[in-house]
């Protein structure tokens, strides 16, 4: 039941949750601005003050843990046995209690702020511009207005939405607008995605053959690199409700950029902001992840900016690969902070609308991947 995190003040609860429950879990902390750790601390509270916690459906629960204070395992564990109850019990009953007891709304200020996300890690083809394409079109359906920045020199997402990139020295590619070097207005590359079922509202910034040269050129910016991102976009801003990045495969000054400006800023809640990480359930993901994460605590060392982990999304998930995927899944699931968001199939009708330069839910509206993904989009929504 523990496990050591190095630190002695908290110790690591396992049980089980139903994904149902952990999706709850999440848009609840979201709400309040905790963590999930911080969050879970919370519930048990509660639970241990509430003798009579109705029982709850707890079917199907998979692997997942958190970390408590010290002691909190075996407290939890000996009031499990007080009430007669087994620990996946005992902790759906706590965190159904503390989900449905007084939350504090989203502030309308809150929902107003312009939440700006990174779909990201170096490992290549798991799935990042599926994600931030699918992501942005689900967002865009629900009623948001989206921008799309394709941040990776491969331009696979505007040419996989239909565009055209950006031509070679128009002075309006995201590079010069970096680098204060552009011409015309950011507005001005922008497009926005015909398909009537996004409302107007889906906007790309394409990329730019430029890009190329990003981690060469900004090497030689003297001042204000980190924050060229933020400077670059920001008289576009007003326009959105949510900015995505299509993260490109590698680690370096680009990713550093991309995470500084999906900080969080002052006033905004954690969470709500930050980086989406796309993952396979194997083992190669794991270690793209610790090194990813190293990445991302140095800069916050360094800079001493907070860059939130939104969470995984297990993608292109075939059951059927054996018994190691299973368990490399159980393994994304076991982490709650970040947790995994969703799990997505590998399936044909994603590389069909790619092949045919549609966006997923314009091609294929009602398969499994459309429907996961709006799912995804009204938690992160939430
Ligand atoms: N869930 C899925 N089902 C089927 N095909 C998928 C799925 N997710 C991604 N693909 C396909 O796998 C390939 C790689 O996906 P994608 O380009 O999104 O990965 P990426 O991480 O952005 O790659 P890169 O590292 O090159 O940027 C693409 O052909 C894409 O259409
Ligand atoms: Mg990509």
């Amino acid at each position: 039941m523990t496990a050591g995190n190095g630190d002695q003040t908290t110790e690591k609860l396992i049980t089980n949750l139903t994904p149902e429950l952990r999706l709850q879990v999440r848009s609840a902390s979201a709400q309040r601005g905790l963590n999930i750790s911080e969050a879970t601390t919370q519930a048990l509270e509660l639970w241990y003050r509430t003798e009579d916690a109705p029982p709850v459906e707890a079917k199907d629960a998979k692997s997942w843990g958190t970390w408590v204070p010290a002691g909190g395992v075996a407290r939890f564990s000996d009031e499990c046995d007080r009430r007669a109850l087994t620990k996946v019990q005992g902790i759906a009953q706590a965190l159904t209690l503390w989900i449905h007891s007084e939350a504090p709304p989203v502030s309308s200020a809150q929902s107003k702020i312009l939440r700006r996300m990174l779909v990201a890690i170096q490992k290549g083809g798991v799935g990042k511009t599926f994600l931030a394409g699918g992501l942005a079109q689900a967002l865009a359906e629900l009623g948001l207005r989206v921008l799309l920045v394709d941040y990776d020199p491969q331009g696979h997402l505007t040419r996989r939405l239909g565009q055209e990139m950006i031509a070679l020295d128009s002075g309006g590619s995201l590079l010069e607008h970096m680098l204060g070097k552009a011409t015309r207005h950011l507005r001005r590359s922008i497009v926005s995605l015909p398909q009537a079922r996004f409302g107007d509202r889906l906007h790309l910034l394409p990329a730019c053959n430029d890009a190329f040269l990003f981690d060469a050129v900004m090497a030689t910016m003297r001042a204000g690199r980190e924050e060229s991102l933020a400077r670059a976009l920001e008289p576009v801003e007003r326009d959105y409700d949510v900015v995505i990045l299509d993260g490109p495969p590698s680690l370096g000054l680009a990713m550093d950029i991309a995470m500084t400006y999906v900080q969080r800023r002052p006033g905004e809640l954690a969470d709500r902001s930050g980086i989406l990480m796309p993952v396979w359930a194997d083992r190669p993901s794991f270690e793209a992840y610790d090194l990813f994460n190293a990445q991302r605590r140095q800069l916050m060392t360094l800079t001493r900016v907070q860059v939130d982990e939104l969470g995984f999304v297990i993608n292109a998930y075939d059951s059927r690969r054996g018994a190691s995927v299973q368990v490399h899944r159980e393994g994304w699931e076991e982490r709650s902070a970040p947790g995994v968001l969703a799990v997505f199939p590998d399936l044909k009708e994603q590389r069909d609308a790619q092949d045919q330069s549609i966006p997923l839910l314009e091609w294929e509206p009602d398969c499994s991947l459309s429907m996961g993904l709006r799912s995804l989009a009204k938690e992160l929504a939430a």
